[in-house]
């Protein structure tokens, strides 16, 4: 139902509003955010997905090599096998809990998504065929290699998304196409719903909800260097610092070990899972050396880190020794042309290189955030302030890359990340079944709803500094890569706190040229920025912060592991009117969900 009878008045300039109302409100249309959504409308809730790409653009589509569970089709898997390695890959700082809830609802959310049309890989026998991926491992990491992760050939994501869309229609949802989200509505720490601009006629829009569920992905385009899409800026993430709650473990950034030398584009980790290997300048297989019994199917983070290693030790490749190559040279073309085509391809255009006769030039490359919005695996955000650490915020969900169940810790293991949108996807629906009571009307919203996304609206709208979106965007993405990489220190780390704090003083001098609501890309990629900026500036700050070194955050003067002090989630607040920030930390959940399993204990990480 949408009423249009409304405005604010911001700085003189009247901007109408239209109303809608819905139980639930989904933001972000990618694998959680559509699982989010199927779920929800067939439970009979009206439900809507505002999204600021066409679904099917959303940035699943890019995952390539497979969705992790123990389906145990090319021998033994067990779902605690999988609990293990996920606990270990997150080096404990994973909430034993949720990933007890995640490995053992896999197999049936693969089965789900096979039902409902996603067309794997096949086996002889007609099984999903399932490929080896990196610390995933048998009998508690003693067994060997485990082929756990399900693929539709190197297209995964692409399918899965696809399959998602069609299922979310079925049931009614409204969708909300190329809408940008803008900010919550935020009343006496409860959620009302989110405002949002239609990009396409520049219409505002409010949209009031018993459940806002934020599906809006990572901020990988915080980096310069990164897998991720142009869209990816974390737009649920800003919106959830902006309302005084705080993300956890930003400091947790993923490098994965083979983007494209210069181009940055994904080759999927199911290249070594295939029997792709790493080579130096000269032409050992280093990997042999840092994980002697994984080798190049190790965690992504020893895989990037070791690349690294070599690079700064002179045994790069290349006119500059600077980057890797990937060997799939000696495989059978066949194979590549039925398991890997994506990726050949990807190779041809962003290499030049035919990968059944040359190796692939490859860099670390930044991928996934394990940190974001925390919340329990049921996907309820949590408030995390006050006394009772299980406390959620009412009417405020999250889900997908955006969300810190947290199951990923400080490193996530490849193929883990598209079963935690379907896993958690679904779990949100059924959470929001269980907690929306249908015959309770919808309060009204309070005077003042909406009035803060407009007035940000407006300032960007009307910047008038002499910095434009682009300028201010580049000195971030420089300070991240230089000063938050894959190796960091206490020197360096200062010096991009002092740095990444001067870019987010700069956005008061932004310059916005197009003063239109109607596709104004000027608009869209200067709020883009300023989400980026506050989730670069915590992310930063919590590495600075963070004396040790776990998965992902590897500090040289930190080498190990503390877990008598560090083995806590960090918690970054923002205050955006006074540009400061303060962090918190609270403990990892060192308990599982059932008696089932138990706690598995930290040890040293070997691969
Ligand atoms: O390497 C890949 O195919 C990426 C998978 C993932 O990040 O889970």
């Amino acid at each position: 139902m949408a009423d249009v009878n409304k405005s604010f008045n911001v700085n003189g300039r009247a901007y109408p509003f239209i109303d809608h109302t819905f139980d639930v409100v989904v933001v972000g249309a990618g694998g959680a955010g559509l699982r989010a959504v199927t779920g929800a409308s067939e439970a009979g809730l009206r439900t809507a997905c505002i999204t600021k790409v066409f679904p099917t653009r959303s940035h699943t589509v890019a995952a390539q090599g497979g969705v992790a569970a123990s389906l145990g089709n090319m021998g033994p898997d067990d779902w605690r096998w999988h609990m293990f390695d996920t606990v270990k890959g997150s080096d404990w700082l994973g909430d034993q809990d949720a990933i007890e809830y995640l490995v053992r609802n896999a197999p049936a959310a693969v089965y789900e998504l096979e039902h409902w049309g996603v067309p794997f890989s096949r086996t002889e026998d007609g099984k999903i065929y399932q490929r080896p991926f990196g610390g995933m491992t048998t009998k508690f990491g003693e067994g060997g290699p485990a082929q756990r992760t399900c693929a539709a050939a190197d297209r995964t994501g692409h399918a899965m998304l696809h399959t998602l869309y069609g299922q979310s229609l079925r049931y009614g949802a409204e969708f909300f196409i190329e809408f940008f989200a803008i900010d919550l509505i935020m009343e006496n720490g409860a959620c009302r719903g989110v405002v949002a601009l239609d990009l396409a006629n520049g219409t505002i829009h409010r949209f009031r909800a018993h459940k806002t569920v934020l599906a809006t992905g990572g901020y990988g385009r915080a980096y310069f260097s990164c897998t991720s899409a142009h869209t990816c800026t974390g737009d649920g993430n800003a919106m959830v610092l902006r309302a005084g709650l705080p993300l956890q473990d930003m400091e947790f950034v993923q490098f994965h070990p083979t983007g494209i030398y210069g181009a940055g584009c994904l080759i999927t980790e199911g290249a070594r899972g295939e029997g792709g290997y790493l080579t130096n300048s000269e032409g050992e297989r280093f990997m042999e050396r840092y994980a002697p019994s994984a080798k190049d199917l190790a965690s992504r983070d020893v895989v990037s880190r070791s690349m690294t290693m070599e690079i700064r030790e002179g045994r790069g490749v290349g006119k500059n020794k600077d980057h890797i190559y990937l060997h799939l040279d000696h495989l059978d073309p066949a194979i590549l042309h039925e398991r890997l085509p994506g990726i050949s391809e990807s190779a041809k255009i962003f290499a030049g290189v035919d990968v059944t006769r040359e190796p692939i030039p490859v860099l670390p490359t930044v991928h996934y955030n394990m940190g974001g919005i925390p919340t329990n695996y049921h996907g309820e955000v949590l408030t995390l302030v006050g006394g009772d650490p299980d406390a959620v915020v009412p009417g405020l969900m999250a889900v997908g890359e955006a969300a810190c169940v947290s199951v990923h810790g400080a490193n996530r293991l490849g193929s883990n990340s598209l079963i935690d949108l379907v896993v958690f996807g679904r779990a949100v629906g059924h959470r929001c079944a269980e907690t929306i009571d249908r015959t309770g009307r919808h309060a009204d919203l309070p005077a003042d709803a909406g009035e803060f996304a407009l007035s940000r609206l407006d300032k960007a709208r009307y910047a008038n500094g002499s910095s434009t979106t682009a300028e201010l965007r580049l000195s971030m993405q420089k300070t991240m890569q230089n000063n938050c990489a894959v190796f960091r220190t206490g020197d360096v780390l200062e010096e991009g706190v002092k740095l990444i704090n001067d870019c987010w003083a700069a956005g008061s001098d932004l310059k916005v040229t197009d003063r239109s609501l109607v596709w104004n890309t000027d608009l869209t990629e200067a709020l883009e920025y300023e989400n980026l900026i506050i989730q670069a500036v915590v992310t930063m700050e919590g590495a600075a912060n963070r004396k040790e070194s776990r998965g992902a955050h590897a500090r040289e003067d930190y080498a190990s592991r503390d877990d008598v002090e560090w083995m806590k989630h960090t918690l970054a607040f923002i205050d955006e009117g006074a540009r400061k920030t303060s962090l918190d930390y609270r403990p990892v959940h060192t308990y599982t969900m059932t008696s089932d399993i138990e706690y598995i204990k930290p040890k040293a990480r070997v691969y």
